[in-house]
């Protein structure tokens, strides 16, 4: 059945159809029959919605900035896991994580040839020139966030410490491309370009994803892909942009043992920051990072 212009916008905002989403809804039906692949409804976010996942974000980025404030060599990454667990429930949260689809700890902690969800773990010690992800995700008051930073351990290396610094470079690229009406192959292409000119290879299986109302939502958000391909972006779409940077081959493998750790197969290390963006009317705003 097809919406009335006078009846209440499928977006929940209490407006006319005609006076809010209608010609949104035809703009994105042009791309879709120029043969495009569009967001859907579920995944578009209302106010109210963007508001209670930028809650949600707050607390992410405090609980970011408490393990920036504590990690140091010597520590173990169930420490961190500790640290962001508590953090997490003393401002009012839930560590996604935990439980997720049988993942046993609240954080991923990743260190050196890890690609992403290391487990924590109190016999991994984190020892001078290491560097590692802590990737955290955060669920209030039902809603969900999701960003991750690198930390460099002591002394790292010049070729460790450079791989970090152009991974978070990778996103700046890519979030030069990150505006209404454009393409996530716009910011895929960005990343991939900028990584392989610094001589560095991306992960192609895993990548970024939509978040907010669940943990992983559509669409998948590859860091490879091309100019003008992928979803539309548009406003109200809230995604993260994640990728994992090889110092080597692209490459990877899985732990068999947990099913969960993803290791580079040439046993070079990996970097990975993770933001949580929204597309707004004009470009995007971080949510959490
Ligand atoms: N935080 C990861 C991401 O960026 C998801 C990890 S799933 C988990 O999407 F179960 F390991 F937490
Ligand atoms: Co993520």
């Amino acid at each position: 059945m097809k919406l009335g212009r006078n009846d209440a916008c499928w977006c929940g905002s209490g407006k006319k159809y005609k006076n809010c989403h209608a010609d949104f809804d035809e703009r994105i039906q042009d791309y879709k029959r120029q043969g495009h692949i569009v967001p859907d409804h579920s995944i578009i976010k209302n106010k109210a919605q963007i508001e209670a996942i930028r809650e949600s974000a707050k607390i992410n980025v405090a609980v970011l900035d408490y393990v920036a404030e504590n990690i140091r060599e010597g520590m173990t990454t169930e420490e961190i896991n500790q640290l962001v667990d508590s953090k997490t429930r003393e401002l009012g949260g839930i560590p996604a994580p935990l439980g997720y689809e049988g993942f046993p700890k609240s954080v991923c902690t990743s260190i050196n040839e890890q690609v992403c969800h290391g487990i924590p773990s109190e016999h991994d010690v984190l020892k001078d020139g290491d560097i590692v992800n802590v990737d955290v995700s955060t669920i209030y008051n039902g809603y969900y966030s999701d960003s991750s930073r690198m930390f460099c351990i002591g002394n790292v290396s010049e070729e460790k410490m450079t791989l970090v610094r152009e991974t978070k470079n990778a996103i700046e690229a890519g979030l030069k491309e990150v505006k209404p009406w454009g393409f996530l192959g716009d910011m895929g292409q960005a990343v991939n370009d900028y990584a392989k000119a610094h001589g560095y290879t991306v992960v192609e299986e895993l990548g970024g994803h939509g978040v907010g109302i669940h943990f992983h939502e559509e669409p998948f958000v590859s860091h490879v892909t091309k100019r003008g391909e992928e979803m539309l972006m548009v406003p109200g779409m809230i995604f993260t942009i994640e990728p994992m940077i090889n110092m080597g081959k692209r490459d990877i493998f899985i732990d068999e043992k947990n099913g969960w750790t993803i290791y580079t197969e040439d046993g070079k290390p990996s970097a990975q920051w993770e933001v949580m963006v929204l597309i707004t009317e004009d470009g995007y705003e971080i949510l959490s990072w």
